[in-house]
């Protein structure tokens, strides 16, 4: 049989995941002596790991190339897709919120507010359902800058420990959502490997 293929998303939550396939007692050498390359095989359990970024990992689950993903929920959230989402692996965690400069009242006045943010998705929609209109405005790089520069009144944006918030002084103002890894599953590969698919499944969620 190939190998179960994993799409894993480069950087602190590539590096839960390996922690969380050691404490399974999976060969994770490959993963830590990669140099430059992108596939990788944990040879002892017939898995190979792609590294790839938030985004692309999902488009890799759905195009059906990779049959598990480790994504954040944020990613989920921004960009949809149709998958399996199968398990909250518990690491990762932070929050969506909205945020602005300290001692200003977002909420005062009539006038349409302007939202910075790299989740322009998960902002229309929250605005949404409160029922206000915003104008949204797609940052790349450090949303909190927007604020600073005048060029918004407020962000929605990834807080983890809150330190980039305060040390611009800005200040959360509301939450909007928890944040967490995920597990997702390709809905072929689900019935293709379902077996290998449900029995790694289950490795992985008796040690969280
Ligand atoms: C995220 C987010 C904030 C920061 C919050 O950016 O956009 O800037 O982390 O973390 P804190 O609450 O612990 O200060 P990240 O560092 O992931 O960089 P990015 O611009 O690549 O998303």
């Amino acid at each position: 049989m190939r190998p179960i293929r994993i799409a894993l998303t480069k950087g602190r939550l590539e590096k839960d995941t390996i922690g969380l396939f050691e404490e399974l007692g999976f060969d994770c050498s490959e993963l830590h002596n990669k140099g430059r390359r992108l596939i990788l095989s944990i040879k002892d359990q017939n898995i190979e790991v792609v590294l790839a970024k938030a985004a692309d990992v999902i488009t890799y689950i759905e195009n059906g190339v990779c049959d598990i993903g480790v994504v954040g929920k944020d990613t989920i959230m921004e960009y949809g897709g149709s998958f399996f989402e199968v398990t909250d692996l518990g690491f990762g965690k932070c929050k969506f919120a909205v945020a602005n400069k300290k001692d200003v009242d977002f909420y005062a006045g009539y006038a349409e507010k302007t939202i910075a943010t790299k989740y322009p998705n998960v902002a229309r929609s929250f605005f949404k359902a409160k029922g206000m209109d915003v104008r949204i405005v797609k940052i790349e790089g450090s949303v909190e800058l927007a604020p600073l520069l005048n060029l918004a009144d407020a962000i929605v944006d990834i807080v983890e420990t809150g330190s980039t918030l305060k040390e611009n002084g800005l200040v959360v103002i509301e939450d909007v959502a928890p944040i967490s890894a995920r597990l997702i599953v390709n809905t072929v590969s689900m019935k293709l490997y379902k077996n290998e698919i449900e029995s790694l499944i289950e490795k992985i969620e008796s040690a969280l």
